[in-house]
């Protein structure tokens, strides 16, 4: 299904994205063409899936992929992850939030663009509840050194082991085509701490 806020102007109640409660929910940022959240929701049907994607044909591409599952527990959100973090959003609401493989702005003039600061860290905590987990996956090496150091000096996370196979964990559009090229997958995993 799609996800349309009921208001744009104030903090969402967590009823109001999914209204059966009390159910885990699991945010996908810049979830794609919608593989990994669908996969997901396939897998975990007691839990609910938002993915949020500002790109309208993979937004569209995503919202079909639930329709044709007959997902009800997975929505899309066609939005700048920044608005839906840091306004839409409800506090304490994710049990866990993944950024798989997001834009790594490659030129140095464009790395103010890159996602992974100290404002987005203080956001993801907001919204993730107390113990909830983020999770973060990429194939840029120096994205992902320069994001680990901001991720790791951040009071509220502590880095957490993710060994492959820890738990189901499917492979996103873009990771299948990055590993098709041989390129090595960078992956982290923090919890959310007082
Ligand atoms: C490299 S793709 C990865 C897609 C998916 N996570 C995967 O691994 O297959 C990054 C996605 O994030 C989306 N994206 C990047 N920045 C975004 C933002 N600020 N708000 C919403 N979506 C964003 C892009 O449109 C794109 O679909």
């Amino acid at each position: 299904m799609q996800f349309i806020p009921p208001d744009y102007f104030r903090k969402l109640e967590k009823p109001e994205v999914f209204p059966r409660q009390p159910r885990p929910l699991e945010i996908d940022l810049g979830c794609g063409d919608g593989s990994f959240p669908a996969a997901m929701a396939g897998h975990y049907p007691e839990r609910d899936f938002l993915g949020i994607e500002r790109l309208l044909g993979r937004a569209r591409k995503a919202y079909r992929k639930a329709c044709k599952a007959d997902l009800e527990n997975l929505k899309i959100l066609r939005l700048e992850i920044s608005y839906a973090l840091d306004w839409l959003l409800p506090d304490s609401c994710a049990s866990r939030i993944h950024l798989l493989f997001p834009d790594p702005w490659p030129k140095k003039k464009h790395h103010k663009r890159r996602l992974v600061t100290h404002d987005f860290c203080a956001a993801i905590r907001r919204v993730l509840e107390p113990g909830g987990e983020f999770l973060f996956k990429t194939d840029d090496e120096e994205y992902f050194e320069e994001s680990m150091g901001v991720l790791v000096n951040e009071d509220s996370l502590q880095q957490l082991p993710w060994e492959e196979d820890a738990f189901f964990y499917p492979q996103t559009d873009f990771e299948r085509r990055w590993l098709g090229q041989g390129k090595p997958i960078q992956s982290a995993r923090f919890k959310a701490i007082d």
